[in-house]
């Protein structure tokens, strides 16, 4: 059978990683697809660079469009990324009938329904497993490997240049800025890398997860995003002592009420496989009613394991684009008619447990007062630690920091409680207040 013929948009460090892969495994991926997978027409803007990553056998232009106007190509890879010309490219591929593979997690999560509604129609297939921990196959693991379960919760570690980060504040004991210098000149991290430490990178992702996992519409919109900005190193350290990490995890749940999605630094317990992920990996966890706990480790960005999963998906197409479009495997894993209308939660209807910082005169019957106020909201404590005053402020301080661990509670519940805390004359300064997750 003649090869599948790809044509590419935007040829940076994972195109150039895409054309290596295949063609150091071709033999191998063609023994897998069941025909040869070639891409022959290559669009960027800098068409010499273009060429000169492609190789000569390759057509280079300057303009997509004509990519997607090539009646030879099958297969449309988008690697541009952002919501803008990504966006009409996608749309005008897919309206001419190619097939898109993409690892653009900010397109899918914002424009998810369009696009998958566009390729439903058109009778095409979007592939996305780049877009989401890079190299790590969690897209198929989600929508194909753990078909069988009701999926209860997914927690992951989805944004490397945070990780990063945070192992180092907690190994050097460094604070946020400096460390966030020295990843930008290491080159873990971006220029601009608001988009990762705001933590809208991982919720980019953790929406996408949150849609196949529990066959909901991509609501960008409704998840809570919170990035790591705001941790103090004092913060990581009082963790540590109560022997938890922090890490910045990316969760989606089902709970009653609804559904859960949310991205924010938090709590886990040092002895969980998740809170041991250090540097630039990335981890998820899903748990499933049938087979329980899995995890799934790697690394989530790069060139080569980036084009892991862009090739992966390039092999799902090759096989699958002559199969009737009705049996091929639902773009969010479940039927299109049979989509889920189970409202994502807003944070005040969450329930998770919280650590709770308060900068606190140290005078006779603050504790009480602070304990007193939780109970009476009906929050049980699990574990407090104060350090003695000079530790914290210096020799003669007359200030110290109270640390509370709660049970589970509504995040309302205490927002009210912390209101009322805050109010308080020998409260202090803010209170610091990160999620606990036990993962258990
Ligand atoms: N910037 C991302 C990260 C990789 O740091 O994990 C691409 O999503």
């Amino acid at each position: 059978m003649k090869p599948i013929q790809v044509g590419l948009l935007g040829i940076g460090t994972v195109g150039g990683g895409t054309f290596k892969v295949l063609q150091r495994n071709q033999e191998e991926i063609k023994r897998r697809a069941g025909r040869g997978i070639e891409i022959t027409m290559v669009a960027d803007l800098d068409t010499a660079r273009a060429q000169a990553v492609a190789g000569e056998g390759v057509k280079v232009v300057g303009d997509a469009r004509e990519v997607i106007a090539n009646p030879d190509i099958d297969i449309v890879i988008e690697l541009i990324g952002g919501y803008g010309v990504a966006r009409t490219l996608v749309l005008e591929a897919i309206a001419a009938g190619k097939h898109v593979v993409t690892a653009n997690k900010a397109l899918l999560a914002v424009h998810g329904t369009e696009i998958f509604a566009a390729a439903h129609a058109r009778g095409v297939m979007v592939a996305f497993e780049a877009a989401v921990a890079g190299g790590i196959p969690i897209i198929k693991a989600l929508r194909e490997g753990l078909t069988a379960n009701r999926i209860q919760w997914i927690a992951g570690i989805i944004n490397g240049t945070t990780n990063f980060i945070l192992s180092e504040m907690r190994d050097k004991g460094l604070d946020f800025d400096v460390v966030l210098k020295e990843a930008q000149r290491l080159g873990y991290a971006e220029a601009d890398p608001t988009f990762d430490i705001e933590g809208v990178d991982a919720a980019h992702k953790a929406t996408i997860m949150s849609a196949i996992a529990f066959g909901i519409p991509v609501q960008f919109d409704k998840a809570h995003v919170e990035g790591i900005t705001r941790l103090a190193s004092q913060d990581i350290r009082y963790a540590e002592q109560l022997g938890y990490r922090i890490k910045l995890l990316g969760i989606t749940k089902r709970v009653p009420k609804g559904i859960e999605l949310r991205v924010h630094p938090a709590l886990v317990p040092a002895k969980r496989l998740l809170a041991n992920v250090e540097g630039a990996m990335n981890a998820v966890v899903v748990h499933g009613d049938a087979v329980g706990t899995t995890l799934y480790y790697g690394k989530g960005a790069g060139s080569e394991p980036t084009a892991s999963a862009v090739i992966a998906d390039l092999v799902d197409i090759a096989r699958l684009h002559t199969a009737d479009a009705a049996h091929r495997v639902p773009h969010l894993a479940f039927q299109a008619d049979a989509m889920s209308d189970a409202p994502v939660l807003p944070m005040s209807e969450v329930v998770t447990s919280y650590y709770l910082r308060l900068r606190v005169a140290d005078e006779a019957g603050v504790l009480a007062r602070v304990t007193s106020l939780l109970a009476e909201a009906g929050i049980s404590i699990d574990a407090v630690l104060q350090r003695e005053a000079d530790e914290v402020g210096g020799e003669g301080s007359t200030q110290t920091d109270l640390i509370i661990l709660t049970h589970d509670t509504r995040e309302g519940t205490l927002d009210e409680v912390q209101a009322h805390l805050q109010s308080l004359p020998s409260v202090l300064a803010p209170i610091v207040r990160i999620r606990k997750e036990e993962l258990s």
